[in-house]
């Protein structure tokens, strides 16, 4: 008997199973240390707090985990916002408009299952381009279709919403952005910000706000949409259509632990702790005691900001010299522009060890034929400051680049 399954699951594929792809059978210069630049995970030891924490709560791994969050996981995620976010100060109503999820990745995924409605005939799920994969991912999963913002290119993804006509937005379920992007590190300004609120609210759709790389910034503190909500103000309904989403992943070097927390209109927090209650794995008690105590602590978070601009001061002395490069305002990756990113990333593995993502793999091809990834690299800068000069300098030497100021 032949097995039906769900064909949506053949729509897509991992950014790094095609990486994968793209280099069997190329093996890595046999002698160089292999430098791994592809994936967005900091590399650095997250704070000791997290083990201290940790090993406090020992007692609790035979317990379910509570899948809304403890009281005081709450209250440390509340006191985060209202330290980094002005105008969420004495409006949030932790109870009905604030969860903790598994993570963004969980909620991102979530987000759509709950926004998209099965009696919609052919509803869309908007979102930018390039983009993280789990929100095309989440949006044919709940039977949407994706459908990308235009952008305004090179240095910046900027987007740009003037040709989302009123046909398009009727159908429009969900809208996912991402400020600061991966990978481009671009950010959305408050005007955009509101904009968006505004047309989420016009044709009742949801606004994903995906805040993960708030926190890492160069010199500005980005916009975050809860201060732009709160400006229009709205009473009650200041978060109506709207869901905020931060992780300690990249704060707090933490991405093991799985977690963070939504915050939005408290329909669509209801419609997400339901589902969360019945059907999703959710972060133990031991690491909600350790997220607890990460919130409520910004100290290492400045020093993880330093580390950072050391950090894009040797990707501006190595690749300075380099008519594709620019330095980013915010997140930790570089999107460099280069001839064509595949071709580049099968060679720098073969001749310099160093692995990096091709564009092509974060961006979906346009209707009509070509694709703005093809012609980009991307390259995280999670590593310590000589793993880092290292991977930057065959970086370097590949592309023919001599280092500024060397
Ligand atoms: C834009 C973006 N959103 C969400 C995530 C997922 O992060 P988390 O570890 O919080 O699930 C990532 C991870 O790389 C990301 O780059």
């Amino acid at each position: 008997m032949t097995l039906r399954t769900n064909e949506r699951v053949d729509r897509f594929e991992s950014p790094f199973r095609r990486l994968d792809a793209l280099l069997a059978g190329v093996a890595p210069n046999p002698g160089l240390t292999p430098i791994m630049m592809h994936v967005g995970e900091p590399q650095d030891a997250p704070p000791a707090v997290l083990a201290q924490a940790v090993a406090a709560h020992a007692g609790e791994w035979n317990r379910y985990p509570p899948s809304l969050g403890t009281p005081e996981f709450l209250a440390a995620a509340a006191g985060y916002l209202e330290r980094r976010y002005p105008g969420v100060r004495g409006r949030l109503r932790r109870e009905l408009e604030l969860s903790a999820v598994a993570s963004t990745r969980e909620a991102l995924f979530l987000a759509a299952a709950v926004a998209v409605s099965p009696t919609r005939a052919t509803p869309l799920a908007l979102m930018p381009n390039p983009f993280y994969q789990t929100y095309r991912v989440a949006a044919i999963m709940a039977g949407a279709e994706p459908r990308y913002l235009r952008h305004s290119g090179f240095p910046l993804f900027a987007l740009d919403f003037s040709d989302l006509d009123s046909a398009t937005l009727a159908r429009t379920e969900i809208l996912y952005l991402c400020s600061p992007s991966n990978p481009d590190g671009h950010v959305l300004p408050a005007a955009q910000l509101r904009h968006a609120i505004g047309l989420a609210r016009e044709h009742g759709f949801l606004v994903v706000f995906d805040e993960c790389y708030a926190e890492l910034y160069d010199r500005e503190p980005p916009p975050g949409a809860l201060d732009v909500l709160a400006e229009m103000d709205g009473g009650d309904g200041w978060l109506d259509n709207a869901l905020v989403l931060h992780s300690l992943s990249k704060r707090s070097s933490a991405a093991g632990m799985r977690s963070g927390f939504a915050v939005g209109d408290p329909r669509v927090i209801a419609a997400l702790n339901r589902v969360r209650l019945n059907g999703t794995a959710c972060t133990p008690l031991p690491l909600l005691a350790a997220a607890t105590a990460l919130w409520s602590e910004d100290t290492h978070v400045d020093a993880m900001r330093a580390r950072l601009r050391a950090r894009f001061d040797l990707a501006d002395r190595f690749l300075g010299g380099c008519a594709g490069y620019y330095r980013p305002p915010c997140g930790f990756f570089l999107w460099l522009r280069v001839d064509d990113g595949a071709t580049l990333a099968r060679s720098l593995w073969a001749g310099s060890a160093l692995k990096v993502l091709p564009g092509e793999f974060l961006t979906q091809p346009a209707p009509a034929g070509g694709n703005d990834g093809r012609g980009f690299v991307r390259i995280a800068l999670v590593h310590d400051l000589d793993t880092t000069a290292t991977g930057l300098a065959r970086l370097a030497a590949a592309l023919g680049i001599q280092p500024v100021n060397a």
